[in-house]
């Protein structure tokens, strides 16, 4: 089934040039950008973006972390592009994500208190539908 997923080019890989890397993975793959936004996210928007982690020892320093600078947002759409995006990203750790995948040859630990791991993509459709409706209202 044809299906849409939300892509964050997170300010990492932001700020080291890689969206249009990013992008170019994506359309590689075959899926299509069906909407397209660059700015600095609101800690609000992160808020509802990252409820689920709330109360966590990461939540603030990723908050903060994802409203440093600007990130490239994305809808991408394609038959099964949620777990398409997922496979394209590799694993949450850089260091673990596997050769091949963006996090995986452009990604590494840095130390840091919260993972900096370039890419954002959405886990389930639920999670697509909702995080849509919060980064591009109307299109989920
Ligand atoms: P993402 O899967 O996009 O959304 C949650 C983010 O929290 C995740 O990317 C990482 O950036 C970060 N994260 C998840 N687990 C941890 C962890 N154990 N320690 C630090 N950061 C984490």
């Amino acid at each position: 089934m044809t299906e849409r997923s939300l892509v964050l080019v997170k300010p990492d890989g932001f700020k080291r040039g890689l969206s249009g890397e990013v992008l170019r993975r994506v359309e590689a793959k075959g899926y299509t950008l069906v909407a397209l936004s660059i700015f600095v996210p609101d800690q609000d928007r992160l808020a509802l973006h990252y409820a689920e982690h709330e109360g966590k020892p990461f939540y603030e320093p990723l908050v903060d972390f994802m409203s440093s600078g600007p990130v490239t947002a994305a809808v991408i759409e394609g038959e099964r592009c949620i777990e398409g995006f997922r496979a394209l990203a590799g694993a949450t750790d850089p260091t673990a994500a596997l050769p091949g995948t963006i996090r995986g040859d452009l990604g590494r630990d840095w130390g840091l208190k919260v993972q900096q791991n370039i890419v954002h993509g959405s886990d389930s459709p639920e999670s697509a539908k909702r995080e849509i409706e919060i980064w591009f209202p109307g299109l989920a």
